[in-house]
C-alpha cells in the first residue's frame, strides 16, 4: 500500500502568558492511500492541533512547530511549502472538515454557490459544468432533492445537512486525504451514524484516505482501519481497529473502551467514567502522563516515561505494565462485575 502522509516527531507548542503549552509532544504516524486512521482521546489531548499542523492551519504567531518535526505528503515537505504550493496542497491534496459546519460555511452564500466556487477554483470547471457537478456532489452526499436544495442558504438546512454540504465542499477538489475533525460531535446520535456511514461509503467509492478525529471511541467502531489513542499530546497506544477494540493493553485505552455504553455492556462491565482531568500541558512531562489517574500506577510510572513496546507490526503502546517485572493486572476484557 502506498504511504501518502508521514508525520515524524511532530512537536507543537503555544506561547501563552502562562508559559509554553506543549500541545503535541513527539507524535509520529503515517497513513496509506485509501486507509482510515482515527485519532481518539479526551478533549485537550492534541488531536485538533495535530490535524491542523498537517493542514498548516495553526494560528501564526501563537503556535510553533518545533525544529525536527516532519510532515511529508507524497514525498513533498509540507512544512517547507508556501504560496501557490501550499494553496494547491490544501485544495487538491488534503481537505479538512470541522465540528461545526456553521463556522466554516459562508452564511451569506447559497450552499450550491460555495461548492460551485470550489469546483471552479480547484478544477477549473465552467459555470455550467460546475453547477452540474455541484448537484452531483450533493446527491453523492445524499442530500435529497439536490437540484432544489442547491439554492438553499446554510441557515435553511439542518445541522446534519450542513455537515453533508461541508463534506461535499471538502470532496469537490478530489483530495487524496480528508481530515474530519469531530464531524459528528454537534449532531444527534442517529444523524451521527448516518454521517459516518456516508464517510465510509465515500471512502470506498473514491479511495480517499481519511483521518477521523473523535473523543468517542464508540464512533469509530466499524469505520477505522487503524486507531491511535492520544493522551496529553502523545500517542499512548496504536493498532488496527481489532487490536484496539479487542486486544488493547494500555489502561487509558481500557478507560476509553469502558466508557462506550455498547462495549461495556458486551464485556458485562459497568459503564465507567474516567475521573480527573488530563495533565497541564505547560508542565514538562518526565513520567507517564496518565499516572495521576491510572488505577495501576506503580512508583516507576511517576518517575520515568514508559518506553514504547512493539507487540505487532501495527500494535504498539507505552506503559510500564509491559515491563517483564510488572505485576499482572486484570485487563478491561477480564474484569466482570
Ligand atoms: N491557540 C491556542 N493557544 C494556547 N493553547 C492552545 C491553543 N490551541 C490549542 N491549545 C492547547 O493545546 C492542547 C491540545 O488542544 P487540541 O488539539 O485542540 O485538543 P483536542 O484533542 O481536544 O482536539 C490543549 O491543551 C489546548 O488548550
Ligand atoms: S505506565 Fe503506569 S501509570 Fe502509565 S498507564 Fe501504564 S500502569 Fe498506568
Ligand atoms: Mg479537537
Amino acid at each position: 500500500m502506498e504511504k501518502i502522509l508521514e508525520v515524524k516527531d511532530l512537536q507543537v507548542s503555544f506561547n501563552t502568558y502562562a508559559g509554553e503549552v506543549r500541545a503535541v509532544r513527539d507524535v509520529s504516524f503515517h497513513i496509506n492511500q485509501g486507509e482510515t486512521l482515527c485519532f481518539v482521546g479526551e478533549s485537550g489531548c492534541g488531536k485538533t492541533v495535530t490535524a491542523k499542523a498537517i493542514m498548516r492551519l495553526l494560528p501564526k504567531g501563537q503556535a510553533v512547530i518545533k525544529e525536527g518535526s516532519q510532515i511529508i505528503f507524497s514525498g513533498k515537505d509540507v512544512l517547507k511549502m508556501d504560496g501557490k504550493e501550499l494553496r494547491n496542497y490544501r485544495g487538491n491534496d488534503v481537505s479538512m472538515i470541522f465540528q461545526d459546519p456553521m463556522t466554516s460555511l459562508n452564511p451569506t452564500m447559497t450552499c450550491g454557490k460555495q461548492i460551485i466556487e470550489t469546483l471552479r477554483l480547484h478544477r477549473g470547471l465552467s459555470k455550467e459544468e460546475a453547477t452540474k457537478e455541484a448537484i452531483h456532489m450533493l446527491e453523492m452526499v445524499k442530500i435529497p432533492d439536490a437540484e432544489r436544495r442547491i439554492k438553499d442558504y446554510p441557515h435553511q438546512m439542518s445541522g446534519g445537512m450542513r455537515q453533508r454540504v461541508m463534506i461535499a465542499i471538502a470532496l469537490a477538489c478530489q483530495p487524496h486525504l480528508l481530515i474530519a475533525d469531530e464531524p459528528t460531535t454537534a449532531l444527534d446520535v442517529t444523524i451521527q451514524a448516518q454521517i459516518i456511514d456516508l464517510l465510509r461509503e465515500l471512502k470506498e467509492k473514491l479511495n480517499t484516505a481519511i483521518i477521523l478525529v473523535t473523543h468517542d471511541l464508540g464512533v469509530v467502531a466499524n469505520f477505522a482501519d487503524r486507531i491511535q489513542v492520544m493522551y496529553a499530546g502523545q500517542v499512548v497506544e496504536r493498532g488496527t481497529a481489532r487490536e484496539i477494540f479487542y486486544e488493547a493493553k494500555h489502561p487509558y485505552t481500557w478507560a476509553l473502551l469502558s466508557s462506550v455504553p455498547k462495549l461495556a455492556k458486551e464485556s458485562k462491565q459497568e459503564l465507567y467514567t474516567l475521573q480527573g482531568t488530563p495533565p497541564d500541558l505547560i508542565l514538562p512531562l518526565e513520567h507517564c502522563p496518565f499516572a495521576a489517574r491510572c488505577e495501576f500506577c506503580m512508583p516507576i510510572c511517576k518517575e520515568q516515561m514508559p518506553p514504547e513496546t512493539v507487540l505487532t507490526d501495527t500494535h504498539r503502546l507505552s506503559c510500564w505494565l509491559q515491563h517483564p517485572d510488572a505485576p499482572k493486572v486484570k485487563s478491561f476484557y477480564e474484569r466482570e462485575v
